[in-house]
């Protein structure tokens, strides 16, 4: 039996759920017009200047791309004023993380992270054999940065924060970072945990009030580690790219066990268009804060529960329908949003903020299931 074959961790392991294409749910549901609300990309879609790079360089996909992703590295040097031997790219912060669990943790090591927070660190910590650690949230449903420094022990090698938090939305400020940051324990190898700071909603989040900046705190922090990914605002999500910065010692030993071809050659030429586009942000920030705002008007007239978002997503309860019905009903009228199980939040549906247009469907469908 093949079975006896797969390494231990392994075996446990169920395929992650994504959010399902459009074409496959038309198909599907032999629907004509369906509207995807459920993976949090941009809806105003990629940056045209992008899209003009991935047009320009189409003739090159014969070529193996750079491993080292030089221009992209350099265009990330010159907009977040750090030397490229602070940077590395990757095939999406999905790589990141599973690259940063393949430099680091041992199947003795324990990883800290929150309850509802994204659901890759406790696959990367189970794909290596570690122990994770899950430190309740706070009330509100923030992560509560006090208890994971207290969750850290001797036997800590790393603590994942996502800022904002993938499905809550919710944020922790500078302060509290600073002061988690500090307090945090050393562990039996006589260093500091290594801290990953998940900012892959950055560009939206940077609007709210005293939201911190990871790179701020890079210098101070050596084992700091913080990526972002340009699968959201900046609309590659097709591409598979994501960078992240940390001291030089970090991003050596990341260098050398990615594999090296990760960044392929049209999303690296994408990525270092993109990153130029800060127009393709600020619409996109605009229509994110205005429509946040129409949808939290309309969950509060429909009395639906949600979370005050600092991303572009919002996290809403369903109850008395269960979160996965929902979604199902949802589907049939061509919504397709996210429910919440593997987050441990059934009660939960996540829904990606959308065009005005799409909002409003949203908002009709919605009603028209809550008051069945
Ligand atoms: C918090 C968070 N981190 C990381 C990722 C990974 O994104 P990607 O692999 O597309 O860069 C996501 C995607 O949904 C996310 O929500």
């Amino acid at each position: 039996m093949i079975k006896k074959l797969v390494r231990k961790t392994c075996l446990g392991f169920e395929p992650y759920i994504a959010g399902k294409p459009v074409e496959t749910i038309k198909r599907e549901l032999g629907l004509k017009s369906v509207v995807k609300m459920a993976s949090n990309e941009n809806p105003l879609g990629a940056s045209k200047k992008a899209v003009k790079a991935v047009k320009e360089n189409i003739e090159k996909i014969f070529f193996y791309p750079d491993s080292n992703s030089f221009l992209l590295k350099q265009a990330l040097s010159k907009r977040y004023r750090l030397p490229a031997g602070n940077i590395f790219t990757a095939a999406g912060g999905d790589e990141i993380i599973e690259l940063i669990a393949k430099v680091f943790f041992n199947p003795e090591d324990e990883i800290v992270y929150s309850k509802h927070s994204f659901i890759r660190y406790g696959m990367a910590a189970k794909l290596m054999g570690s122990k994770a650690v899950v430190v309740p949230m706070r009330e509100g449903f923030t992560h509560d940065p006090e208890a994971m420094a207290k969750a850290c022990g001797q036997k800590t090698k790393a603590v994942f924060i996502t800022n904002p938090n993938n499905p809550t939305g919710t944020y922790n400020t500078k302060a509290e970072l600073a002061k988690f940051l500090k307090n945090l324990p050393e562990n039996k190898f006589g260093v500091k945990p290594v801290v990953i700071l998940d900012e892959a909603y950055f560009e939206y989040a940077k609007l709210e009030k005293d939201y911190p900046d990871g790179l701020d705190f890079l210098k101070s922090n050596p084992n700091l580690i913080v990526f972002r990914t340009f699968s959201k605002i900046y609309g590659l999500a097709g591409l598979r790219v994501g960078y992240g910065f940390s001291s030089e010692a970090i991003v050596d030993y990341i260098e050398r066990t990615r594999p090296p071809f990760n960044v392929n050659l049209l999303a690296q030429a994408a990525a270092a268009a993109a990153i130029e586009d800060t127009e393709q942000v600020k619409k996109s920030q605009k229509l994110v804060k205005a429509e946040k705002a129409f949808l939290y008007k309309e969950f509060t007239k429909l009395k639906v529960p949600f979370l005050k978002s600092a991303a572009n997503f919002i996290l809403f309860n369903c109850a008395p329908l269960k979160g996965k019905e929902f979604f199902a009903r949802m589907l049939k009228e061509g919504v397709i949003t996210r429910s919440m199980d593997e987050y441990d939040l059934p009660d939960w549906v996540r829904m990606t903020v959308g065009l005005h247009r799409e909002n409003v469907l949203f908002v009709k469908k919605l009603e028209k299931i809550i008051k069945k």
